[in-house]
């Protein structure tokens, strides 16, 4: 069957794109375009030619799994599609609903017209896939938006809605009623004018001060630091004001093909179909439909439940939440109060959407006001003890199928399911990330005995609530936490051995992530760990190797950013950390307390002492099932660690690296150093000696 239609529509031709579920440009998209427009140009009868799409939208781009695939020999591309139109004598009229993304966008605007309707989306989001546009988009939508805007949008790769699209000249009608009849009255139209139809590349292009290159590129310098693709956006958008536009076409052209076999795009695009993938549980039929969420609860209102409470609201569910003190909760409301407000004052959400928010919010002591909930997700003090007396308190008010959630960090959320045996199938984990109300990523942790129905709708929830969920399996610290352990405790080891806390943390930094490991402890505070050593041990927490320095810190009253004083030294009203000559001195008592011999450390171990503890970890973690998949822990990562999506995550990156060097590393620093997180994980050797990368292994289990 082809994949694009022809009818007739009296003087109109009408080709639709039918090829679902996005109408990406698969082979066979560009040769149904090309014959259309040759045939309607060979017929007397037709004017003008409208491009539509079947189904959810007008065309979602390239088909992205080819750019790791061969094109078929031949067969027709973009640039066979944009000829056909600027050479076609018949205007072209591109009529677009739902999405006209990336080279949907570019042929779009290689179109004569574009006429929309006022709910589509249209952008380059290229950017996100590691590459400039490549079908002339850098140097049309400077012609049709104007300059400012158009870098805007492709160096952001966010999409733009219609009303916004038709403001900037990007299309030329909104179409309120129905699309088809719009596009084809628009069409009769310019159907019946005399004359050449405009093209959009022979557009001016005014450009009043060439700074603006130059400014962009400090504006993303922070943020797009390691990157090349958003860098390869500017400098396509300068071609176009730089050169002619058929120059210009070609040097984007160069800059495009020399990103997309980046082992930066390569990761972006693992990246693009791990989060489609981390929808879909093996085993659990795709149709089975979440349960209503009318009206949920949440159970404390501290630094986790008040930001889940404010995702429930955000995704239209009613929530009421309970803390054991009226000045607890005060504290908890004011601190959502607040949030709300910093969003208002910065001009995302107006007054009226805060109070409409707040209005949804019902402030509680009284459990069995969680009585009519749905869903309730539990974030109290992180003690088994108390997580049980609070299961079993929630057992005597919750309805009978209320959905039960933990955010625990770390406990066994079996254990916890067990307190409360009538309930079984409905308690499982959700562990979201600090600041609740930001973070993406949130761990949707599968009890034994969760049923089907409850797991896939607190995914579905997850997703309502604009998060990432990703399924894993119950144990001590879930994915993304268990494997911090390694990253944390080599950090802190390498201080013991000399290395310096800025040191680490800058290499760490130039690696892409977010903050360094000794920073982001002084951010979480030292004594979270100090507590739980104290908790597990005989109360004065073991001075193992990793934990002396930070003992020691905590000793001193040295918590972290919030005390001033932790790894770092932090001035008043100051985030940025000082080295500071007692942590260097601490560093060197640990070195005597454990007769080692300080030294000094390449960037590149530090690199390895770091990251390999992650994919060793992580490797185990897959061998055990408790990650669905490699590509699952990638995103959870990227999504609550602030490791740089452009490296498409710890095991997607150790697949660049080499699975074999990684392991040979992973057995050396065993040998030396034999702490556990170095015990070489068996799916990694085996990976390793069959020259495998975990994507293989992805596909392996996927069948
Ligand atoms: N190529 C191949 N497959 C694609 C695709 C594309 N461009 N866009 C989406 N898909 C697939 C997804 O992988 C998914 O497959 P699955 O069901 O097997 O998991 C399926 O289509 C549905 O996708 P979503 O789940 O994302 O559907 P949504 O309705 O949530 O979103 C969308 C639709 C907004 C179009 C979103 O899919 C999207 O953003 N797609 C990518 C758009 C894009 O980046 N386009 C640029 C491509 S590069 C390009 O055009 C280069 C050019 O400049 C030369
Ligand atoms: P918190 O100490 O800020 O808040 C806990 C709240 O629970 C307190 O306000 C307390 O008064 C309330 N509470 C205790 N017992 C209660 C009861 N019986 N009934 C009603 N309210 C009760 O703790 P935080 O940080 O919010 O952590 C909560 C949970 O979330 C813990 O399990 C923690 O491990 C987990 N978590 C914490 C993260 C963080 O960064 N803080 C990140 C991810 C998970």
């Amino acid at each position: 069957m082809s994949l694009v239609g022809y009818d007739k529509h009296g003087s109109v031709a009408v080709l639709t794109v039918n090829n679902p579920p996005v109408n990406a440009m698969s082979p066979g998209v560009p040769k149904g375009i090309c014959e259309g427009i040759a045939r309607a140009n060979g017929d007397d009868e037709i004017k003008a030619i409208v491009l539509i799409g079947g189904g959810r939208g007008f065309i979602a781009g390239a088909d992205i799994r080819y750019f790791s695939l061969p094109w078929p020999e031949g067969e027709e591309t973009f640039k066979h599609i944009i000829a056909a139109f600027e050479a076609s004598p018949k205007p072209v009229i591109a009529a677009i609903h739902g999405h006209a993304l990336g080279g949907g966008l570019e042929t779009a605007m290689a179109c004569h017209y574009r006429v929309i309707v006022p709910t589509a989306n249209v952008g380059q989001p290229e950017v996100k896939l590691g590459f400039p546009p490549g079908a002339g988009g850098t140097q049309r939508l400077p012609r049709l938006a104007g300059l400012v805007p158009a870098l805007d949008m492709i160096v952001t790769g966010n999409p733009i809605k219609a009303p916004k699209a038709a403001a900037l000249g990007i299309v030329d009608q909104v179409i309120e009623g129905d699309l088809l009849d719009g596009a084809l009255a628009f069409a009769k139209d310019k159907g019946t004018q005399d004359g050449g139809h405009r093209r959009t590349r022979d557009i001016g292009i005014v450009c009043e001060d060439k700074g603006i290159f130059e400014a962009k590129r400090k504006e993303i310098a922070r943020r797009a630091r390691g990157m090349r693709a958003p860098f390869a956006c500017i400098e396509c958008v300068e071609a176009a004001v730089e050169l002619d536009f058929d120059a210009g076409v070609k040097r984007e052209r160069d800059i495009f093909t020399e990103c997309v076999t980046s082992d930066e795009s390569k990761a972006m695009r693992h990246v693009f179909f791990a989060e489609r993938a981390a929808n879909k549980i093996p085993g659990i039929a795709k149709d089975l439909k979440p349960r209503t969420i009318a009206k949920a609860g949440v159970l404390g209102a501290g630094t986790m439940g008040g930001g889940i409470a404010m995702n429930f609201v955000n995704a239209g569910i009613p929530v009421t939440i309970v803390e054991q003190s009226q000045e607890a909760l005060d504290r908890g409301m004011g601190i959502i109060e607040k949030n709300y407000a910093a969003t208002v004052a910065k001009g995302r959400m107006s007054q009226e959407q805060m109070d409409g928010c707040m209005a949804h919010i019902t402030p509680s002591v009284e459990m069995a006001d969680l009585g009519d909930a749905d869903m309730i997700i539990e974030a109290v003090f992180e003690t088994m003890a108390v997580k049980k007396e609070v299961f079993a308190k929630l057992d005597q008010v919750a309805k009978p199928d209320a959905i039960l959630t933990s955010n625990t960090s770390y406990l066994n959320i079996n254990e916890i399911a067990e307190t409360v045996p009538g309930r079984d199938g409905h308690v499982l984990g959700t562990h979201f990330f600090s600041p609740a109300n930001v973070m993406r990523l949130v761990e949707v942790v599968r009890t034994d005995n969760v049923s089907d129905e409850n797991l896939v709708t607190t995914m579905d929830i997850g997703r309502r609530m604009r998060k990432l969920p990703i399924v894993t399996g119950v144990c001590h610290g879930f994915i993304g936490n268990r494997m911090l352990e390694g990253y944390f405790g080599e950090a802190s080891i390498m201080v013991e051995e000399g290395a310096r806390p800025l040191h680490i943390d800058t290499v760490m930094f130039g690696y892409g992530m977010a903050m360094g490991p000794l920073a982001v402890m002084d951010l979480a505070g030292l004594d979270i760990g100090w507590s739980k050593r104290k908790d597990a041990g005989d109360g004065t927490a073991a001075d193992d190797r990793g934990a002396y320095v930070s003992n020691r810190l905590c000793e001193m009253g040295r918590f972290g950013q919030k005390s001033k004083r932790g790894y770092y030294i932090y001035e008043e009203g100051s985030r940025k950390p000082a080295p500071d000559a007692e942590v260097d001195q601490l560093a060197a008592d640990a070195a005597k307390h454990f007769g080692l011999e300080r030294r000094d450390f390449t960037d590149q171990e530090i690199l390895e002492r770091c990251l390999y503890p992650l994919v060793n970890i992580g490797a185990d973690i897959l061998a055990e099932g408790h990650a669905l998949r490699a590509s699952d822990i990638d995103l959870v990562y990227i999504n609550g660690y602030g490791y740089p999506g452009w490296r498409g995550g710890p095991m997607h990156w150790a697949g660049s690296v080499g699975l074999k060097t990684v392991y040979e590393k992973v057995c050396a620093y065993h040998e030396s150093l034999g702490f556990d997180h170095w015990k070489p994980s068996a799916l990694l050797k085996r990976l390793a000696e069959e020259n495998m990368t975990f994507e293989d292994y992805d596909k392996e289990n996927a069948g």
